[in-house]
């Protein structure tokens, strides 16, 4: 039965309705818009217009289009069916609902299937600056425009494709912890690349390095210091540095990487999917990120009911 709207908000880490869908064990859910509390639709307003005048500085062409196409609101909390209506004549993507964390088999597959997961709940007003959980502010505003661009959302559905690579190739292996210490370092590889392109990645613009990365586009501090602060070192982008650079998530990162293009993105992908098939990401630098049991249980998973 559905609870009252009594706007209870649907604020990070106090959700009711977010947390309860989680406790049922319901991984996508509804997007309950009555239940946003003004103040949930001032954070979002806050955040906007503070990022606005940097997305115009700092932000790729791609992404200021999306935002135009997308025809997001500065004010409230976007409906993710106004922006489905929208996105998905453009490139088949549209944002999904869910109640939290999506396990890592399962975000790639989403992603094959032009899905993306998106956090409904957004951070608290006085947490405008620092949060190490995605909120629909980073999930909406530094993911989804991107998703308007052919190139880059054909890049996100070949992600999926090497999920699905992984486990068809680990699929096979008798010893169950070969096939762990297998599957871990081919996550682990995956992750960083997603980390250092999809969350952080730098792009080559007309008149000097823009950003394409959503973890950059979402972050009024890290947007300025990624394309500005003499501490960053930025590097053409190479995939042996993808895969084996770790990826830490509690401060501003130190190194970046340029692409040229995103179709140039879209063939590093492939790149990383040829490698895998040579078995060059199943001894990757150790490091961070930790893979969650959660996460290789999800590609064993798959594995058993391909
Ligand atoms: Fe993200």
């Amino acid at each position: 039965m559905l609870r009252p709207a009594t706007a209870t908000g649907l604020t990070t880490g106090h959700a009711p309705f977010v947390e309860e869908a989680r406790d049922r064990g319901e991984l996508y859910i509804e997007q309950r818009y009555d239940l946003y509390s003004e103040e949930n639709h001032e954070s979002w307003r806050k955040l906007y217009r503070r990022l606005q005048p940097r997305w115009e500085r700092y932000a790729n062409g791609h992404f200021l289009k999306g935002i135009e196409a997308l025809a997001l609101s500065p004010d409230r909390v976007p409906r993710l069916s106004d922006i489905n209506r929208r996105l998905q004549p453009l490139t088949g993507f549209q944002a999904k609902p869910v109640s939290g964390y999506v396990p890592g088999f399962l975000f790639f597959d989403c992603l094959r299937r032009r899905e993306f997961p998106t956090t409904i709940t957004i951070r608290p007003a006085e947490r405008m600056d620092y949060l190490p959980e995605p909120d629909i502010f980073h999930d909406v505003a530094g993911h989804v425009p991107m998703h308007t661009e052919r190139a880059f959302a054909d890049t996100l559905v070949r992600f999926g494709d090497c999920a699905h690579t992984a486990v068809e190739m680990t699929a096979s292996i008798r010893d169950p912890r070969e096939r762990a210490r297998r599957l871990t370092n081919i996550i682990k590889a995956m992750s960083r690349f997603f980390w250092f392109t999809v969350e952080f990645g730098l792009m080559r613009g007309t008149n000097g390095t823009v950003a394409y990365g959503s973890g950059l586009l979402s972050s009024y501090g890290e947007l300025e210091h990624a394309i500005e602060s003499d501490e960053v070192q930025r590097y053409p982008v190479r995939i042996e540095w993808l895969i084996n650079q770790a990826a830490e998530i509690d401060h501003y990162q130190p190194l970046l990487f340029i692409v040229e293009s995103f179709d140039h993105l879209f063939e590093l992908v492939d790149q990383l999917e040829g490698w895998m098939r040579a078995g060059k990401l199943d001894n990757v630098a150790p490091g961070l990120p930790d893979i969650h049991e959660s996460d290789l249980r999800s590609f064993l998973d798959a594995g058993h009911t391909a």
